[in-house]
This record gives C-alpha cells, structure tokens and sequence, in this order.
C-alpha cells in the first residue's frame, strides 16, 4: 500500500512524500500524529490528478493566526496592546480568498478539509473557507468577503474560556458544564467587543453561530431573518465541519451522511437559501470513494461533477455477483439517470 498524495506536518515541513510505501509503523506514526484520513496510491485511480483545494502554506499561516488570536483572548498570552493581533488574520482570510477566487475547481472535498485532527484551530480555518468558497459564489465584495472570513476564523473565540476537560469530556455534561458551553457565543462576543480592529459584525457571527431559523437555537432563541445573514452561513459550515470531525464522543461521519442531516434540517434548523449555497460547493462523494450503485455495481469515483456534486464520474471494476469488471468503464453520472450511488463501500 502506497501514498497517494504527500503529507506536511503542522509546521509545514514534509512528513512522508507521495508513493512511499505505508508500513504499520508509519500509519501508526501518522496516527499518533492526528492524521487520520490519507490519500492510497491505487492502481484504478492512480491517473486521478489531487490539487490542493489551498497551498499548505497559506492553510498553515491561517492556522497560526487563529491559534495566535485564540490563546492572547485566553489570556495565556499577554499582548501589551491587549488585543488580537487581527493584522495576521486579515492577512490570513484575503490570502484564502485570492486563492479560492483563482482555483478552476469550486467543490470542496473532506481530505481538502481533514489534514490533522487539531480540532480547535483546523475547525475555524475550514469554517472560514467553506464560508468564503460560498462568499465568493454569491458575488460578495472584497469587505464583505473579509467580514465574513474574519467572523468565521474567530466564531469559537468563547471557547477559549471553557477549561478542556469540559470541551473534551467524552460523556455527558452536567447541568453546569453544560451552562459554560452554551455561554461561549455571548463570551465570545464580550471578548472581542472592545477590540477595534474586529469588525463589528465579525462579533455578530460569534454571538449568533449557535442560533437556528426555526427558533432551537441558543442564546436568545432567535428565528429567521432576526439572525445575520453570515450568522446563517457560519451555522451551516460550523455543522458540516464539527459533523466530519473525529471528536472525543463520537466517530467523523462521513461527507454524504454529513451532507444528508444538513439537507434534513434545510428550512427548519438551517435557513434553506443558505443550505442551496453550501450544497454546490461540498462534494458527498469524494475522489477516491468506492461506492455501490442501484445496479449493484461497484464504482470508484474518479472525477467530480462541478455543476451536479451528488452525481460525479465513476469507474466501474466489479459487477453485482461480484466479478471483476476489465476492462473498467466509466459512467458520468450526472448524464445517467437512472443510475444512482445507494450506498458508499469505503
Ligand atoms: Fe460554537
């Protein structure tokens, strides 16, 4: 079993290069290390070109702004201004945009996402750009973009004063426990309330990214268009993201059961308007899954579908009694309709 595509730490520096072969001391090694999603070298898939949704280095530069931003509100940092260093995350959300803004490809898969299991930072800087890719598609301007990525980047801040045996307690909270959880929108608000160089709707997103469109939502149970508009945004992109995640209480889903709750609660939990955006942009199938389709087949999907992302390209290579289909075929699903993936093998 063979690397598929290259793996950087989280500082930036190459852990194991493409095609080296994955022995159990480097996949335990890897394991140890957080990372918990890689990509095979296959044979049927070795001709399915993985460009980086984002360069590791920019993902890393946002992570280290985030972590800088997130520790001084903990105050385990004392910065002599007392305030967050927003320079470095205004830097970190327009290099994102520019990036995003000049990639072919608008469909975001799991892997571009899931590189290491450092939930706190890794989780605003995949919310910030799930929320801009959906920015940018709906034509925002390059202060709104930068509002929104910022908001994201920082929705958690409140977080920081929840000590880690309550945000990683793989039980049940407790009544209390439970009140310090749901207060880190409001102290998320209150921190950065007096910091200038945040914008003020920056803090609408972190007081808001708990609230739902029918009301369920905490703190203040608002409803509908009551909540910010990027307040809708960061609900559904703080979702997917926490959804695909590893946490200490559950399993990661995957993409195509993560993307099926979010439809489900479309037009209730989350505002419908919003959840249509998100969907263009998330691919539930990614490169690489070996799926079952409605005529018992197996398929492997070798490319994605940009304009219909439940519907990618897949290479068939065994029938439904189980027999090696060679040479492979390949159907574009989104031209075949009535064949459809009923289940995801692996
Ligand atoms: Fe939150």
């Amino acid at each position: 079993m063979r690397l598929g595509k290259s793996i950087y730490g989280p500082d930036g520096k190459l852990l194991l290069g493409i095609g080296i072969e994955l022995t159990d001391y480097y996949i335990q090694r890897l394991l140890d290390l957080g990372v918990f999603m890689i990509y095979i070298d296959d044979p049927l898939t070795r001709d399915v070109e993985i460009e980086p949704l984002i360069d590791e280095e920019t993902r890393l530069k946002a992570v280290n702004a985030v972590k800088k931003a997130l520790l001084l509100a903990s105050g385990t940092m004392k910065d002599k201004r007392g305030i967050l260093e927003a320079s470095g995350l205004v830097e970190a959300v327009d290099m994102i945009t520019d990036e995003l803004a000049t990639k072919k490809r608008t469909l975001i898969s799991v892997l571009d996402l899931k590189c290491y299991n450092n939930y706190t930072y890794e989780h605003s800087v995949n919310c910030c750009v799930l929320g801009l890719i959906m920015g940018i598609n709906s034509s925002y301007n390059e202060f709104k973009l930068r509002n929104l990525g910022l908001g994201l980047l920082l929705h958690d801040i409140g977080k920081m004063l929840i000590p880690n045996e309550i945000l990683n307690k793989p039980g049940t909270l407790d009544p209390f426990e439970f009140k310090q959880i749901m207060a880190h929108p409001q102290n998320g608000y209150r921190l950065l309330q007096h910091d200038d160089s945040i914008p003020p709707v920056a803090r609408i997103i972190c007081l808001q990214h708990h609230e739902r469109c029918d009301g369920s939502g905490y703190p203040r149970s608002l409803a509908g268009d009551s909540i910010h508009e990027f307040s809708k945004i960061a609900a559904v992109v703080d979702v997917y993201d926490a959804l695909t995640s590893d946490r200490v209480y559950r399993r990661a889903y995957r993409p195509h059961q993560a993307v099926a709750y979010i439809k489900a609660q479309s037009g209730h939990r989350f505002d419908n308007y919003t959840v249509q955006g998100f969907l263009k942009h998330i691919a539930p199938y990614p490169l690489g899954t070996t799926v079952r389709l409605t005529t018992g087949d197996e398929a492997v999907v070798v490319a994605l579908n940009e304009k219909a992302p439940d519907r990618p390209t897949v290479r068939l290579f065994r029938d439904k009694f189980g027999t090696d289909i060679d040479p492979v075929q390949e159907i574009d699903l989104s031209k075949e309709e009535n064949v459809h993936i009923l289940e995801v093998v692996s």
